[in-house]
């Protein structure tokens, strides 16, 4: 049978987990085994003794549980010392940022690992349940307004009290895909008055559909700026000097501004200027999703809340880490859908690597860096 290991995550700050009882209890179901190490959920609020009446074997240390795996399920890649102790020729499934972390893909290789990265898995229909980039943006875009809420000194409903009428908080989303319009919707439930860009034409009616305003530059290179897979263009300096221009007319006008913009592989678009940021009123507040990816606003620090002359720009680099029980719940479904993959009709595991999914996820196999995108 084969078996699956789930060890904690060990970089500072993520508090996510891959697996929950409710997957593990799947995963059994599918013909796999699995061992969990002690405490891999308990910051995600997954006690031990949840996982062991799942099903799941406990090892009290990560090397316990790898001595015994085939597969190792993981948030974020993992650690030198878990490569290290990973069987030869072991599986490893987790977000593995392979765009920015090549020297953890040579490790992988270097192991002999056949490795998968969740982020390379296509947005086609049978992987929609697997799509862990969508699973965790929704939740980030949510968090993001709920950060701004928290960092704003003012309500973001309108009020009417006998003391007098407090207006609504102005809110305003650059970058309308997953994260983007999970914030729209979340910043409408707090009763903020919403507007949102995007350089894809597909987003105008979406961002419309959820009851904000749609702002953008909408040229022909604009009408052109969506990619086969759904993703954005990288856009010329001609479009960026005139979005700045339409921005920077609107965003002093905003107290609360959520940047969501990022081009798969690329580093983020820069956005918001020092000089945009000054022109907002003192209070007001910016939340950069994209910080991890460089960030789309000038002066943005990851895991710093950066005072810009009273404006707060808030960059937590993991957000779905701030709401890790739910994060975790919705990346142990796309891992462990995953998994499935992995084994044949007979519950063996025997990788179809012709399988489309499979091939698109796999980064490292044989002792080399297996895929397209990633060859130098
Ligand atoms: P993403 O995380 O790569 O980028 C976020 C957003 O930033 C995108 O909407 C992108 O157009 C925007 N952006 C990039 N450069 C910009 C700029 N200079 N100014 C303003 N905005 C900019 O994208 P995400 O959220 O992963 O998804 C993109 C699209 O794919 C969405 O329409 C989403 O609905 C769609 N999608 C389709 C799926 C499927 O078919 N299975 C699954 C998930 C998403």
């Amino acid at each position: 049978m084969p078996v699956i290991a789930v060890t904690k995550e060990r970089r500072p700050g993520e508090s996510r987990v891959a697996a929950v009882p409710e997957t593990v209890k799947k995963l059994i179901g599918a013909g796999f085994s699995v061992i969990v190490e002690a405490g891999a959920g308990a910051s995600a609020s997954y006690p031990d003794a949840d996982y062991k009446a799942a099903g799941a074997t406990l090892a009290k240390t990560a090397k316990e549980a790898l001595a015994k795996s085939d597969i190792l399920l993981k948030v974020r890649a993992p650690e030198a010392t878990e490569i290290a102790a990973l069987k030869a020729g072991a599986i490893v499934v987790a977000l593995l940022d392979p765009h920015q972390d090549r020297r953890r893909l040579e490790a992988l290789a270097k192991a002999g690992a056949t490795a998968f990265a969740m982020e390379f898995v296509p947005r086609i229909t049978r992987a929609q349940v697997m799509d862990a980039l969508s699973s965790q943006a929704n939740l980030a875009g949510y968090r993001a307004v709920v950060e701004a809420a928290e960092a704003y000194g003012k309500a973001f409903p309108m009020m009417m009290t006998a003391a007098g009428t407090i207006p609504p908080a102005k809110v305003f989303v650059m970058g309308a895909g997953v994260a983007g319009l999970q914030a729209i919707a979340t910043a409408r439930r707090l009763g903020a008055v919403v507007t949102a860009t995007d350089v894809r034409p597909a987003a105008k009616e979406q961002v419309e559909s959820l009851g904000a305003k749609f702002v953008a530059v909408e040229d022909e290179e604009f009408k052109e700026a969506e990619t086969a897979a759904g993703y954005a263009k990288e856009m010329s300096k001609e479009y960026q000097a005139k979005q700045a221009a339409l921005v920077s007319d609107h965003i002093k006008k905003q107290d609360i501004v959520v940047t969501t913009a990022l081009i798969p592989g690329r580093p983020a678009p820069k956005l918001v200027s020092a000089e945009q940021v000054a022109s907002m009123k003192p209070g007001s507040v910016i939340v950069d999703i994209a910080v991890e990816q460089g960030g789309n606003v000038q002066g943005s620090k990851p895991d710093h809340i950066v005072d810009a002359k009273g404006v707060k720009i808030v960059g937590y680099a993991n957000l779905p880490a701030r709401i890790a029980y739910d994060a975790s719940a919705l990346y142990a479904r796309n891992v462990a859908a995953f998994a499935g993959l992995l084994l044949d009709k007979d519950g063996k595991l025997a990788p179809d690597f012709d399988d489309e999914i499979l091939k698109a996820a796999l980064v490292t196999r044989g002792g080399k860096i297996a895929h397209p995108a990633l060859q130098s």
